[in-house]
């Protein structure tokens, strides 16, 4: 299961509540933390925190985590 970034060692858990108690969004996290500033691997993971509220995972495929990165209401193109 995946519930941190594991290059800054910050949980999902921990950004939620960044997220909530200071209504920081993605860019926020990253600027306050650093999260997503190495590999940038955890990056679907931490969208999909924010729009979902969960913060463990399973590892997602390639397709789920292209589709964590896309904006609200955008659908792939066929
Ligand atoms: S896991 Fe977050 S930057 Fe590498």
């Amino acid at each position: 299961m995946v519930d941190r970034c594991v290059c800054v060692d910050v949980t999902f858990a921990a950004l939620k509540r960044l997220h909530r108690e200071e209504a920081l969004d993605f860019q926020g996290l990253v600027d306050r933390t650093g999260c997503c500033t190495g590999c940038a691997g955890c990056e679907p993971y931490i969208r999909l925190t924010l729009k979902t509220g969960r913060t463990c995972f399973p590892v997602l495929t390639a397709t789920e985590a292209a589709a964590a990165m896309r904006p609200p209401g955008r659908r792939p193109r066929r």
